[in-house]
Formats: structure tokens, C-alpha cells, sequence
């Protein structure tokens, strides 16, 4: 249907005949004359239908947006240059014109900037836009060039189930309801992760799979129900080992895919190290603002408030210092203090220093002269900066002090250019919650703990350290993994502390516990996100934009209409009934 593609006709095809295909991104009629923007997924180029030809003049003028044309002309220098595209320099001279399919007047058209909705029920019309064409071409060469790195260095590409049985990783499970097995579901995999650990059982070394991942969790920006890692498993490794080939993979597929040289070695932070400095577990790096413990300078103070977390071990009272912060008014504080309550915090008490030199606070009123200088002096601040300052429990007052730290960071400039990568390591091995009175994984039940001992990790339970790590990229958590138990006792040390009991784990991780007491070599690896980083790559804010059919933040496919009811007569078939809205 054709000889060429539009976007890339150039001054080497000049005088020759070609034939195209594609669509009319625009057609101008100005009477005597008529040009098309004929469009392909390589780029427009120019078709022009001169006077004295009446028959192809006749369909020109009768185009709309979209239609799709094949044309058959011939190459000429054009006078007007367009240095913006490639074909810029010619025009094809049209010579026929063939409608191949009439298009409906347009939902949208692209430079209106339609909303995300419109682009997501029409996602064939959004898709077509060069700037997506475009994202979707960096991911294709990312998954390529991973593939080939992977496939060179001889890790095998292993299929493994979508229906099958629960993997933790934190989240809801979607489940599928099995006809053969009426009341029985299979679940789809939160991730590959209890069938990659028994893939090195069995005796295979390097494992990787471009895999799809399920889970029913609150959607974001960063986030999708269902969503595809780079999943890798290696037999035999210490933690090193897998970080440094994988690091060397991403430092490759980043020059390959958009020439950015990462740095040569990736920075090491402890999970504990990140908190106290950046109040993240996936710190943004490029922004040049760190927080600051003040505990030991209020813990006299008059202030309640301040005084309770900085006398309590589990508390934190932490310091923001915004240079040239002392801009922000009244109204902007209160934003500021909005930001942080979305993260927890109660209160958000703050130093300001103007031009001048003079500061207004609500909480001078409760610090001795002495001590309201010292902790001025210890927080570096200065005319013109604001300090805020947080108090309440350690990982709270992070949490939020870390988003306004992000926050500042954007609102007066501080990002830098460029790609901070770094490694966070030494994650707790367990978190308390509170409400359900036990620990959680912080990463998943088969992480192994950094002590060998059963016994110590017992006793210390609540301070464990696990072998887990995190590959960070410009304050996203691109990649994550870890050594895993391969003792079977341990497995069932970590599951006890988990409160999973002897029975439960039998009935959910029998398979695993059973693999495990069959020679399980050490092993270890890491999943990271392609859709993370086909954002990061395609410079967008939202993997939505990467992923052809994404879905809404409301869970939903706008153009198919999915999730969407199912017949009785289909649901008797795999033995469930639907609550009715009163007992739902
Ligand atoms: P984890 O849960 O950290 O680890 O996931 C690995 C990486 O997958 C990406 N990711 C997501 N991307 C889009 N939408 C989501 N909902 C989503 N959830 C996670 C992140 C994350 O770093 N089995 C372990 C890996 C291992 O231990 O080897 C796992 O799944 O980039
Ligand atoms: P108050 O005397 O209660 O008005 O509080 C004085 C200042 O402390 C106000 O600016 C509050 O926003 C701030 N504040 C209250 N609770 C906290 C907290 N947990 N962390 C930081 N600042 C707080």
C-alpha cells in the first residue's frame, strides 16, 4: 500500500514517485491550491495538489481531520521550508488520491489540550498523537534493550502462572473464580516472586521474565492495578552481586535507550540514614534541602508539644530550612501546613527570617532567648529563609517533613537537572501495626533478615534489619529486592513473627516451605518497574502515559467500560452470587 513512510520522504527521494498511506493531520484548501499534512507513525509529511489536476483537487477539498488517504505523487524541493520535521525541505506532489476510510468528525482535536478522561475513552485517537507515538517508542526500546542485554549475558526468560495462588507483596488480591472447583479461586500474581525463588530451586541460575503484576490497591500517579516488572532472580548471590550487575544494566540500557550517563557507582544510603536526612524511603536527591533533628535544643522548651517527642525515643522533632523561604505569606504557610496534615501532621511550627532580619513565630513565645538563638543558629537559618518544624511520632513527622521537603523543592526551584540514582539498603525487616496489634513485611515474608541466628531474630525482632534493597531514581522507587530465606526453618521463624501460624502457612506457603527443604541454594534478586521507568525515560509525570490501555484512578477502562456486571447465567456457571446493594 505503499513505498514509503510520510515522515521520512526527504531530499534524497527528489523527482522520484512514491506512494503513502496514512492519515490527514490537516487539510488546507486555499483555492487554487490544496495542501495535506499526511501523517504516519514515522511523521507528516507535506502532499500538495496543484490546479489543472480537477479529479484528485475534487478529494482534497472534501477532506476532514483523519481521513485516511493513500496518495501516489512525486518528490519535489520545497520552497517554503519547514525546519521542524524531517520532510520539511520537500513536498510530494499529488498526483492521485485514494479516500481509503471517511473519519467521523473528531471528540477532540489534539492541540486543545484535551482533558485526561476525553483522552482515555478515545485512547486510539490520543495514541495516534506524535508526543504518545513517541512515548510508546522509548518503552518499546527499553524492553528491547533490556531483553538484549539479559538474553547476551545468558539469564533464561521463564514463563510463570497468571492464575495461580496468593503472593504477598502487600496488596488486595484480584481473584477468578474456578467453575471445576466450585467456592475455589485461583489469585492473579501480585508479582512472580514465590515461583521465581522456586525456578532457582530447580536448578536454574539466571531467571528474568518481563512479567505482568496484579494488584487491587489505591491507584496514582505512580501506580496501576495491573502493571509490568522487569522480574530477575539469580542462585548463589550476596547482595552485592545483584546490585552491581543490575546497577550495570540500568548505567547501560540508560545510554542506550536516551544517552544519559548515570553515575559510575550508584550512591548506598541506609533506609535509616534516608529518614533522618530526607524523610523518604525513596529520597529525591536533586533537591539540595535536608532536614535537620532539633530534639536536643527543645527538649527543655516550654513547648509541650515539642518537649513529648523530643524526650521519646520513638518520637522525632525534625527542621526544615527553605532558603529564601521567608517569600511565602500568610495564606501560603497555611498551604504549606495543609500539605503536611495529609501526611499526619497535626501542626506545622515555623521560623521565619525576613530580608531585615526579623523574625516572626508562634513558638518564639515558648523558648528562653539562649535557646531560641541556638536552634536558629543549628538550623542555619538566615534573612530571608522560613524553617519549619515538625514534631510527633519518628516515621509521621518524616513522612510529612519528607512531602514538604519535596514540596519546597518544586515550589521554589530547587530540583536540579539531571539523574540522581542511589541504592537504599538496610530496610527494618518488620513494621508494627498498630491497629492489627502485630508486625508486617516491610518488603515480603521471604526477604531474609541480616542476623542467621532464629533465636537473635526473635529477641530483636522490632529492630531487625532485612537484606532488601531499592533502586532509587530521582525520588522514584524504581526497583526492589532482595536475598531471600532459603532455610525452611528460618521461613518459618519469619512467617510465626508475621503471625502467620504453623497451620496458615502450611494451608497459603506449604508449596514453598516444601521446596525449600529440598536444597534451596542461597538466592536473591530484584523486580523494577518498566512503566517507572518508561515515565522517567519519556520525561511524563504519570505511567499512565506510558501504558497503552491504562485505567482511571477510579479503577476503570474509559473505552472499554471494564470492570463492568456479568448475566446471572455466566455467574451460576462459576458458582457466585452478587451481594444486593443493601447487603453490600
Ligand atoms: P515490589 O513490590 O517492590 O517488589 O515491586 C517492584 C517494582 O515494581 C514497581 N511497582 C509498580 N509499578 C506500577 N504500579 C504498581 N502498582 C506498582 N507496584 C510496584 C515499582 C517497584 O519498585 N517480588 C518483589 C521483587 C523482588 O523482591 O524481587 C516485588 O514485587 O517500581
Ligand atoms: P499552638 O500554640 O498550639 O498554636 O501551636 C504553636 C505552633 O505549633 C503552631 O504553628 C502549630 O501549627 C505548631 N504545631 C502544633 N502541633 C505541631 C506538631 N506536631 N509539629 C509541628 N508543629 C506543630
Amino acid at each position: 500500500m505503499r513505498t514509503h513512510f510520510c515522515g521520512l520522504i526527504d531530499e534524497s527521494l527528489i523527482g522520484q514517485t512514491v506512494t503513502l498511506s496514512g492519515w490527514t493531520d490537516v487539510a488546507r484548501n486555499l483555492g487554487g491550491v490544496c495542501f495535506i499534512d499526511l501523517r504516519d507513525h514515522e511523521g507528516i509529511v507535506q502532499v500538495t495538489v496543484e490546479p489543472g489536476n480537477e479529479a484528485v483537487f475534487a478529494v482534497a477539498a472534501s477532506l476532514g481531520y483523519e481521513d485516511v488517504l493513500q496518495v501516489e505523487g512525486v518528490v519535489r524541493a520545497r520552497e517554503a521550508v519547514n525546519a521542524k520535521i524531517r520532510s520539511g525541505r520537500v513536498e510530494v506532489i499529488a498526483t492521485r488520491i485514494t479516500v481509503l476510510n471517511k473519519a467521523a468528525p473528531l471528540p477532540f482535536h489534539a492541540h486543545e489540550n484535551p482533558t485526561e478522561e476525553t483522552r482515555l475513552r478515545y485512547r486510539y485517537l490520543d495514541l495516534r498523537r506524535p508526543q504518545m507515538q513517541r512515548m510508546q517508542r522509548t518503552r518499546t526500546r527499553l524492553v528491547q534493550a533490556l531483553r538484549r542485554h539479559l538474553d547476551a549475558d545468558g539469564f533464561q526468560d521463564i514463563e510463570t502462572p497468571i492464575l495461580t495462588k496468593a503472593t504477598p507483596e502487600g496488596a488486595r488480591d484480584f481473584l477468578v473464580p474456578a467453575r471445576m472447583h466450585p467456592g475455589e479461586f485461583y489469585a492473579l500474581p501480585q508479582s512472580p516472586q514465590l515461583f521465581k525463588q522456586i525456578l532457582m530451586v530447580a536448578g536454574f541460575d539466571r531467571y528474568y521474565q518481563i512479567a505482568r503484576c496484579f494488584r487491587d490497591e489505591a491507584l496514582r500517579a505512580d501506580r496501576q492495578l495491573e502493571f509490568t516488572q522487569l522480574d530477575m532472580e539469580f542462585a548463589f548471590v550476596r547482595e552485592g552481586d545483584v546490585q552491581d550487575y543490575v546497577e550495570g544494566m540500568i548505567r547501560a540500557i540508560f545510554k542506550e535507550v536516551i544517552d544519559v550517563e548515570l553515575d559510575a557507582r550508584f550512591p548506598r544510603l541506609t533506609w535509616a540514614e534516608a529518614m533522618r536526612r530526607y524523610g523518604s524511603d525513596k529520597p529525591d536527591l536533586r533537591i539540595d534541602l535536608e532536614l535537620v533533628d532539633v530534639a536536643a535544643l527543645v527538649k527543655d522548651s516550654q513547648f509541650a508539644v515539642f518537649t513529648g517527642p523530643a524526650n521519646d525515643p520513638d518520637g522525632r522533632v525534625a527542621a526544615l530550612r527553605i532558603p529564601g523561604g521567608a517569600s511565602l505569606s500568610r495564606k501560603q504557610i497555611d498551604e504549606y501546613a495543609a500539605h503536611a496534615a495529609k501526611y499526619g501532621a497535626k501542626g506545622l511550627a515555623y521560623i521565619k527570617i525576613d530580608a531585615a532580619g526579623a523574625v516572626s513565630s508562634p513558638i518564639l513565645k515558648f523558648f528562653e532567648e539562649d535557646a531560641f538563638a541556638a536552634l536558629v543558629k543549628h538550623v542555619g537559618a538566615g534573612n530571608g529563609d522560613i524553617v519549619f518544624f515538625g514534631a510527633g511520632a519518628y516515621t509521621t513527622v518524616s513522612d510529612f517533613m519528607g512531602a514538604l521537603r519535596l514540596k519546597a523543592g518544586k515550589d521554589f526551584n530547587l530540583v536540579a537537572d539531571g539523574w540522581r540514582p542511589l541504592w537504599v539498603t538496610d530496610f527494618p525487616m518488620f513494621e508494627w501495626d498498630a491497629e492489627a496489634q502485630r508486625y508486617v513485611a516491610l518488603h515480603h515474608p521471604f526477604t531474609a533478615p541480616a542476623v542467621d541466628d532464629i533465636a537473635d531474630l526473635r529477641t530483636h525482632a522490632r529492630t531487625a534489619v532485612s537484606r532488601g534493597y531499592d533502586m532509587v531514581l530521582n525520588g522514584n522507587e524504581i526497583g526492589g529486592g532482595s536475598i531471600r530465606i532459603h532455610r525452611p526453618e528460618m521461613q518459618s521463624a519469619v512467617f510465626e513473627l508475621l503471625g502467620i501460624d504453623a497451620e496458615e502457612a502450611r494451608a497459603k506457603f506449604g508449596f514453598l516451605l516444601d521446596a525449600l527443604n529440598y536444597g534451596a541454594p542461597p538466592h536473591g534478586g530484584i523486580a523494577f518497574g518498566i512503566d517507572r521507568i518508561a515515565a522517567l525515560m519519556a520525561g511524563t509525570e504519570s505511567i499512565r502515559d506510558v501504558i497503552a490501555f491504562p485505567k482511571t484512578t477510579s479503577a476503570q477502562c474509559l473505552m472499554t467500560g471494564a470492570p463492568s456486571p456479568i448475566a446471572d447465567a455466566q455467574l451460576a456457571e462459576v458458582h457466585v452470587q452478587v451481594a444486593s446493594p443493601q447487603e453490600r
